[in-house]
């Protein structure tokens, strides 16, 4: 298993190319289930999520081809994958393939809202909580599915499709909004999705499914309507930028000082992480090309954070802001109020150095003067991005084991870390 040898001390200097967003490019290739027409997709991130993704999406029977590099491209360019589901050969989602990666079980709504039957394996737990899918399901239902459990798989059925609902939410999930969304596109009338999820990456989804033909209106408010459409057709769209790379790599910035350009962020996508940041004295510029993040030498105020549904300050950069908290100048607290069990980073940061006290769904992270390298494991995609951005600041020698949770969302980590000065490799193994 590959690791990342990391010596830490040196300060970021220049630029760094944020690709599209994990979470979006994900539901934006399952949509392509929707249509018999190709759906092509810009700026895809190069991770080892989408490539499963895309071995699942092979097994329904969708053609994947990835475009080759074109004249003029820049060479952080994402890719084009062309997504052609015209006929679905298999409405199975086995558990070897769904138990790898949670999104998958969103394959659940467009088979059942185009094939009328789906049989997809419940997604078990995970590092970070127990992640139900009952608000999937209840979706599900409410647009006319029947659902039966059975050896752990979720048999849904349609034989009359589906048809538009009013689907209130308990609490907001963006995998459920995500279900819905798609479902709703090829059901008949009207569906109105209340509480739902804010994030940008829906907005972006029902956007593409808006370039497909469904009529929606209000993705990225909590009421979403859509009038589904009899079939969708062949659109193309670009993913939007990845808000939790961008977020990560400022507060990378914030920890080890120096000055770097996060080029193609948005800062609409994170206002809260990023006024979080200015909290700590980090400097945040917007620009043309995209984020200006700097620090000097200067101390780190210490921030409280509780974790919050878009617009607050996401889940998937607790762990990431809970390492740079290590070093502030004081103590603060963080809150982690979405997932129970998300703070499998707290004892392999305290590795480092870290002085991180759990209690209930709040950590006290007293910062200390200085973290020195050691040896850590990775535990899940967000928690080992924090021990990367850690080890930069920290003094020596880290060793980061178990890579492969960075390599499922963060594209060419090392280089874009290293062409900023950071000394960072990957080690074969
Ligand atoms: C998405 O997961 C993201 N994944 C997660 O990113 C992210 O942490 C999470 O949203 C929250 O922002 C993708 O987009 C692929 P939820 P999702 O449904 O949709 C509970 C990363 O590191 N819930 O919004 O699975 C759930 O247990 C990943 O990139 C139910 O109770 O999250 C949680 O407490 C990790 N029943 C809360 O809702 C359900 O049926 C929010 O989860 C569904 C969810």
């Amino acid at each position: 298993m590959d690791r990342i040898r990391i010596q830490g001390g040196r300060k970021l200097h220049g630029t760094i190319p944020i690709s599209g967003a994990k979470n979006a490019a994900l539901p934006l290739m399952i949509a392509s289930l929707l249509t018999d027409e190709k759906l092509v997709l810009d700026n895809v991130p190069r991770l080892a999520d989408v490539g499963l993704l895309q071995h699942i999406l092979s097994n329904h029977g969708v053609d994947i081809m990835v475009g080759g590099k074109r004249i003029g491209d820049h060479e952080n360019a994402g890719q084009t994958l062309e997504l052609s589901a015209k006929s679905i050969v298999d409405t199975t989602a086995p558990y070897h393939l769904v138990s790898k990666m949670r999104a998958s079980f969103w394959v659940i709504a467009p088979l059942v809202a185009r094939m009328g039957k789906a049989k997809v394996s419940m997604p078990g737990g995970c590092a970070i909580g127990t992640r139900p899918v009952d608000f999937h399901l209840d979706a599900m239902r409410a647009l006319g599915t029947e659902i039966e459990i059975e050896s752990g798989y979720v048999l849904a059925r349609a034989p009359r499709g589906l048809k538009g609902a009013r689907i209130s939410f308990p609490k907001v999930s963006v995998g459920a909004t995500h279900t819905a969304l798609m479902a709703a596109s090829l059901a008949s009338g009207e569906t109105i999705v209340e509480n739902a999820a804010r994030e940008p990456e829906i907005a972006d989804v029902a956007a593409c499914l808006q370039k497909m033909g469904a009529k929606i209106e209000g993705a990225g408010t909590s009421t979403i309507r859509i009038q589904g459409a009899k079939r969708l057709h062949a659109a193309r769209h670009a993913v939007l930028p990845d808000r939790i790379e961008t977020g990560t790599y400022a507060m990378a910035v914030a920890m080890t000082g120096g000055d770097v350009v996060l080029a193609g962020a948005r800062s609409e996508l994170l206002e809260e992480a990023l006024a979080t940041l200015r909290q700590t004295g980090a400097a945040v510029t917007i620009t043309n090309e995209g984020i200006r993040i700097a620090r000097d030498g200067s101390n780190l105020a210490p921030v409280n954070v509780s974790t919050a549904p878009f617009p607050g300050f996401p889940t998937d950069l607790q762990a990431q802001f809970m390492a740079l908290m290590s070093r502030a100048s004081g103590t603060s607290k963080i809150t982690e109020t979405i997932f129970e069990n998300r703070f499998m980073h707290v004892s392999e940061l305290a590795r480092l150095g870290a002085r991180i006290q759990l209690d209930g769904d709040t950590a006290e992270v007293e910062g200390v003067e200085r973290l020195k390298g050691a040896p850590v494991m990775a535990t899940d995609l967000r928690a080992s991005v924090s021990l990367v951005i850690a080890a930069l600041a920290a003094e020596g020698e880290t060793m980061v084991h178990r890579v492969y949770h960075l390599d499922r969302g963060f594209e060419r980590l090392e280089q874009k870390l290293a062409r900023c000065g950071a000394a960072i490799e990957r080690v074969a193994g």
